[in-house]
């Protein structure tokens, strides 16, 4: 068991370089078996959830080459099924987009219900299997197993999504591009992940147009030849250290980014008291003054993201007065709260809202995470904290997070990865 140790309560100061987004890799790295020939995929972020993807394409016999620590070559044209290991694919929420591709590509897939962080419940793909379903697919559920198949290929539709889903806009566009005729998503979700995998598709041959807008309509193509894209900066990793910045004070130059993608963080911040600077690809987040209180909502993009919410939460912790946190997306996203109050936070939770009443310390404790960004809101409540914390569940982390021991460390930050012994072993061992 790998844990994180932070001695707490130090301001953060330097710059760190954002690595490639999450969200985006793992709906582009499925893209590619749309392809007929050899992807090179670059700014690829080093996490679990794109090792994982990377290893279910080698099990269905692309060709994957790791040329260097952020790029690889995708060669999906020997693809031996339209189905891979199970295990594998509960893993990973993103397992989902390998029915969008593989019907796509083959009119025929079989996976495994999605698994990846758990905080809506059943987290439901109703509208995903509503759109396959207009492009003429019989779709299947079966002892967790959702099937997918196509008589020849997939046949253009107009596609009205009831509520506004990242996952469902692009399993769509990823069924859609080989299909035969005209496929219309109507009330598209419009984050820049969307608007990069439609930048990957159409720099391969495709045609996608109106991505980032909440129409994307995509006219069907015969064929994808390969390619070399790089993959946008990663928003959500980015807001962290900013938020980090902000709950510690100090001054960071987060660097390789998108300000534009920032524009809802940095302006939850400013209102906080933060100092936020934006240059063409950095933004430099200070801090002096103390924090004050805000209320925020999250939306789908361009609203403020609810993957950055457990992490602003934590720095409202600190803020004074009272602020108000209401989640328009998931609902069941403050599981983490009782980890905060462990060390001091005052926060109330109803239904979809929690009241944070700002404290003026937190100090430090022993944590367990329970998802990948409430796993980052413990590791910046940590570093704001007085004291030791010891954070377990860091797998979670680590599915989102390129080397985030490091690039803190590179801020200045006391925290090490610590991995800790089952009862059957015999010594502790430093892993980072
Ligand atoms: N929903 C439905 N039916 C569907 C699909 C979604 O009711 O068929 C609901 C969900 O239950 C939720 C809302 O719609 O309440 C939004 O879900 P969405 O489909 O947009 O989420 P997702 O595609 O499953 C992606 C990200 C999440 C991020 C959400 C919202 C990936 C792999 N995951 O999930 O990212 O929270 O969009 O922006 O892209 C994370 O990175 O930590 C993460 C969880």
């Amino acid at each position: 068991m790998t844990k994180y140790v932070i001695n707490g309560g130090k301001p953060l100061f330097g710059e760190l370089e954002v690595s490639g987004a999450k969200n985006a890799a793992v709906a582009i790295i499925p893209a590619a078996l749309l392809v007929d020939g050899q992807c090179r995929i670059e700014n690829i972020p080093r996490i679990s959830d794109v090792t994982m993807l990377l290893g279910i394409l080698r099990q269905m016999g692309a060709k994957v080459n790791v040329v260097n620590k952020s790029a690889v070559e995708i060669d999906c044209s020997n693809i031996n099924g339209t189905q891979a290991t199970f295990d594998d694919m509960r893993r990973i929420r993103a397992s989902y987009y390998l029915l969008g591709a593989l019907l796509g590509r083959y009119g025929k897939a079989s996976i495994a219900m999605p698994g990846g962080c758990n905080f809506g419940g059943v987290r439901p793909i109703d509208q995903h299997i509503k759109g396959f379903a207009a492009m003429g697919a019989s779709v299947g559920i079966k002892n967790g197993i959702v099937s997918a198949e196509t008589a020849g290929r997939a046949s253009g539709a107009t596609i009205y999504f009831d509520i506004v889903s990242v996952g469902a806009t692009i399993n769509i566009i990823l069924s859609s591009v080989l299909a035969q005729g005209r496929t219309v998503i109507e009330n598209a979700a419009k984050e820049p992940h969307i608007v990069d995998l439609a930048s990957f598709l159409n720099s391969m041959g495709a045609d996608v147009r109106g991505a980032g807008t909440n129409i994307i309509k995509i006219n069907g193509v015969r064929r994808l030849a390969g390619g070399s894209y790089s993959i946008i900066p990663d928003q959500i990793e980015a807001g962290t250290y900013m938020a980090a910045a902000a709950g510690t004070g100090g001054s960071v130059a987060v660097k390789n980014v998108i300000p534009k993608h920032l524009a809802s963080i940095s302006g939850k911040l400013r209102e906080m008291g933060v100092e936020v600077f934006e240059g063409d690809d950095a933004v430099v987040v200070t801090r002096e003054a103390p924090l004050r209180r805000t209320n925020v909502i999250t939306l789908p993009y361009p609203g403020f993201p609810t993957d950055m919410q457990p992490q602003l939460s934590a720095v409202l912790c600190l803020a004074k007065g009272t602020s108000v946190v209401t989640e328009g997306v998931w609902d069941n996203r403050f599981k983490y709260v009782g980890e905060l109050a462990k060390m001091g936070g005052n926060i109330q939770v109803g239904g979809r809202t929690a009241i944070i009443e700002g404290v003026a310390a937190l100090t430090g404790a022993p944590l367990k995470s329970c998802d990948l960004r409430a796993g980052a809101a413990l590791v910046i409540a940590g570093l704001c904290a007085g004291g030791v914390t010891e954070i377990e569940g860091v797998e979670y982390i680590e599915r989102g997070y390129e080397d985030i021991v490091g690039k803190l460390r590179g801020l200045g930050a006391d925290i090490r990865s610590i991995y800790a012994p089952d009862r059957s072993e015999f010594s502790m061992r430093t892993v980072g």
